[in-house]
């Protein structure tokens, strides 16, 4: 089968415009059955946000951020008219905090908290609120209460599973003696959605397509029969999808490299579509396919480097160059290749089966972006106009993707994505967390 195995990848990393047709009218399906019960495949969770910014909102709010690549402490400053002003302090979360215990890592928050805090002249005694963005599926119960359903993105802390990670926060910032409450829970997706909506009131929807995946947009209370809450003076409740859950084998091109990576990953099995889509996870998409030709003898001669057979080595970061990379020999592909993974003496026939193999896995993962998007605006019923604020290193660094999106949006949906506007959103989680913070505030 030595030369078999580029047209096979050909053909099943593509996904024609039937199957993803295919792919939103059963989404929308999954949508609607999440909304009406617990126990879904797609979790459709209420967030208790029930009221976007008018725009005009003021003040200085404490935001935490956890769930991309960084973890940042940040103080908002809400001037009114759409206006925003931000101080931040990002970290690393190390793999150590992501697989240890629960209070080491809400210890290390509050550490961090109080740096900043000082860092930028304040007092960490000093009473203040704080919206806490935590961006894994919470089944939440109240703006500042919500238990931790399941963590993905290489997280693995014990002791917060099924607890409320608000207490776990309070109770840690406690600890370091300041008197910080958090006030609101806010998913990345919301945040990134309400803090656009304070500049563009068209926004309906907030994604992120990063080091992971998902969404949440509007709805109507009257279409989430499983909301038991007061449905008294509201008309409708931002959802959060957790759209990355998606797992339909008949309609997902699930590949054989998708399911080694499931298996080998720490939640195998969980997050399906979130691996085909994800920062975390497209890098090592390409590291097992490239694995795969060279044991065959179609890439590299058949010579292996430790560099290539170690999980995760392959960053999503290097497809992005590789995709950019648009010289006649594939020079900085050459440079990746040698720099990032020990790959050495590479043809340009071996360097432009890379590039190609990149292409396939990226073009798959922003067609699959573009159903998902496709499948929320037809639950929405927003065909006629309607923003979409996107945030995340995917979206926003990974060349082509947002290109290739639209294009898929088109085959979707005809003339009418034109009315579907995509923004590039910026740490808008944070500014989204303070914003909520200050409308519960009112
Ligand atoms: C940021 C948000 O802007 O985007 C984060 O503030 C979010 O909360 C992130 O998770 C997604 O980006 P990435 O690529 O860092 O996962
Ligand atoms: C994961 C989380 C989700 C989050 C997304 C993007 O899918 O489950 O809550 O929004 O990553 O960060």
């Amino acid at each position: 089968a030595a030369d078999g195995t580029l047209p096979r990848l050909e053909m099943e990393f593509t996904v024609s415009s039937k199957k993803l047709q295919t792919m939103v009218r059963h989404m929308v399906n999954e949508m609607r059955k999440g909304l009406e019960s617990d126990g879904h495949m797609l979790k459709m969770i209420p967030s208790y946000v029930v009221a976007r910014p008018a725009g005009d909102e003021t003040g200085s709010y404490l935001a935490l951020d956890l769930g991309g690549s960084n973890f940042r402490v940040c103080m908002v400053e809400l001037r009114g008219q759409g206006q925003t002003a931000i101080r931040q302090s990002k970290h690393m979360v190390s793999d150590e905090l992501k697989t240890g215990s629960g209070e080491a890592l809400f210890d290390f928050f509050a550490t961090c908290i109080a740096d900043f805090l000082k860092s930028i002249g304040i007092d960490p005694k000093e009473k203040r609120a704080l919206g806490f963005t935590f961006s894994f599926p919470v089944e939440q119960n109240a703006i500042d209460h919500g238990t931790l359903m399941q963590w993905n993105k290489g997280f693995a802390c014990s002791g917060v599973l099924g607890v409320d990670v608000v207490n776990l926060l309070n109770k840690a910032m406690k600890k370091a003696g300041m008197n910080i409450t958090a006030t609101a829970l806010v998913n990345d997706t919301v945040g990134t959605l309400v803090s656009h909506a304070y500049r563009d009131p068209q926004t309906f929807v907030g994604v992120i397509l990063g080091t992971g995946t998902n969404a949440a947009y509007v709805e109507r209370i009257a279409d989430i029969p499983k909301w038991t809450g007061d449905r008294k003076n509201i008309t409708d409740m931002v959802v959060n999808t957790e759209w990355g859950a998606y797992d339909e084998q008949s309609i997902l091109p699930i590949t054989s490299y998708d399911q080694a990576l499931d298996r080998a990953s720490n939640n195998p099995r969980k997050q399906i579509l979130e691996k085909m889509i994800s920062g975390m996870y497209l890098g090592e998409i390409v590291r097992y396919i490239l694995v795969d030709l060279v044991s065959t003898g179609e890439l590299c001669r058949g010579i292996f480097t430790p560099k290539l057979q170690t999980p995760y080595a392959f960053d999503t970061a290097y497809m992005s160059r590789i995709e950019r990379d648009h010289s006649l020999e594939l020079s900085d592909t050459k440079a990746v290749l040698e720099n990032m993974l020990d790959v050495h003496n590479t043809t340009v026939q071996d360097r432009r089966i890379v590039k190609h193999v990149c292409e396939l896995v990226g073009i798959r993962a922003a067609r699959l972006s573009a159903a998902a998007v496709a499948a929320i605006i037809t639950k929405m019923k927003r065909l006629d106009a309607c923003t979409v604020a996107i945030d995340g290193s995917v979206y926003e660094h990974y060349p082509h993707f947002a290109n290739r999106m639209r294009d898929a949006l088109r085959e979707l949906l005809g003339i009418m994505a034109e009315n579907i506007v995509l923004e590039q959103a910026r740490d808008g989680s944070g500014q989204g967390a303070a914003l909520i913070a200050a409308l519960h505030a009112k």
